[in-house]
């Protein structure tokens, strides 16, 4: 969904971090922040979550059964958020060159680079083995989407310092997370919800690598740090902005409560920024001060319209209730 409009951001302060500085001065942390990771992160099989026995050969070149919407029991709300949350691992090349691009391919960066992507490049695949095998979306409609979608690629909006690379994913890996889980909660298949539990899983452990980078930069160049930090929540639109039809789609998962103000507010910008302390950061230098405030107006103004979005969801709602029993 579209939070805010792009801006354009300025470039880092005057006090001498490059990012390539900022690298090398954060090899050490994304080495350890690594080594946490590989201990933590359990192997996982995507074949397992998938249910093959419900599969059956399509149309087409085997001559089987086409796809019909009354084929599997996933709700539409499931169906649409699916789509997204697919769609958007699928830009994965587009992602893998962003960051081997922005942290390079060496060293304890370059390892965390490839072994995210391989991480990453399961979501995926499980997902859509699990669409095709329980027919719950159009096969067609869908490999089209994905052509499209990754035929358009995916320029981020922050590639132009690695600071607010890093920030922006320690926030969008967990928006990811949040997606994929409440995805699972809504898809009305208890299967679905298991993988997408799992999925989010990989996720969040993803969120706590590049919240704990963020918080080491935060120690190591704060002004810059806050900087990145403010430009990138007030800029913060996520990763699958470009898929086709995408602002019907993330209007329908807004107000079926997958993924909308109140919770990009509540469960994904303040829980990182209460970890880091970002808004309690004292010794920042006038430029750092400076965005700190501009974050905290933000999030202000964030959640005055979060409480308008659910004024308006929860008439929807009534509305809809209303018909229904009507009907
Ligand atoms: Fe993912
Ligand atoms: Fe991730």
């Amino acid at each position: 969904m579209t939070i805010a409009p792009v801006q354009s951001s300025p470039s880092l302060g005057s006090s001498g971090w490059t990012d390539a500085r900022l690298i090398l001065a954060l090899e050490e942390v994304v080495e350890k922040e690594l080594n946490r990771h590989l201990a933590i992160a359990k192997e996982w099989m995507p074949h397992e979550y998938v249910p093959w026995g419900q599969g059956r050969d399509f149309d087409g070149v085997l001559g089987g059964e086409a796809w019909s919407l009354g084929q599997s029991q996933v709700t539409p709300l499931g169906r649409v958020s699916l789509v997204v949350n697919l769609l958007t691992e699928d830009n994965l090349p587009s992602y893998h060159h962003e960051i081997a691009t922005m942290f390079g391919r060496e060293g304890a960066w370059g390892t965390w680079v490839h072994r995210w992507t391989a991480e990453e490049g399961r979501h995926g695949i499980a997902i859509r083995d699990y669409l095709l095998a329980t027919r719950a979306v159009d096969p067609v409609e869908l490999e089209r989407a994905r052509m499209s979608h990754m035929s358009e690629g995916f320029e981020s909006d922050n590639a132009h310092s690695m600071l607010h690379s890093v920030a922006y994913v320690a926030f969008q890996e967990l928006a990811t997370r949040i997606s994929h889980r409440n995805t699972g909660k809504y898809a009305g298949d208890p299967l679905a919800d298991q993988l997408l539990a799992k999925i989010a899983n990989d996720e969040n452990l993803h969120m706590v690598f590049y919240r704990n980078l963020l918080k080491a930069a935060m120690e190591i160049a704060p002004d810059e740090a806050m900087r990145a930090i403010a430009d990138v929540v007030t800029d913060f639109r996520m990763p699958g902005h470009g898929i086709p039809g995408f602002e019907r789609a993330a209007a329908q998962i807004a107000i079926g409560g997958v993924y909308n103000l109140r919770i990009h507010h509540d469960d994904v910008l303040q829980p990182v920024l209460r970890h880091l302390r970002v808004m309690e950061t004292t010794g920042l230098s006038a430029e750092g001060l400076l965005a700190q405030d501009r974050l905290g107006a933000f999030l202000d103004g964030l959640d005055a319209q979060a409480t308008k979005f659910e004024e308006r969801q929860a008439a929807l709602l009534a509305r809809r209730e209303a018909r229904r029993n009507a009907g």
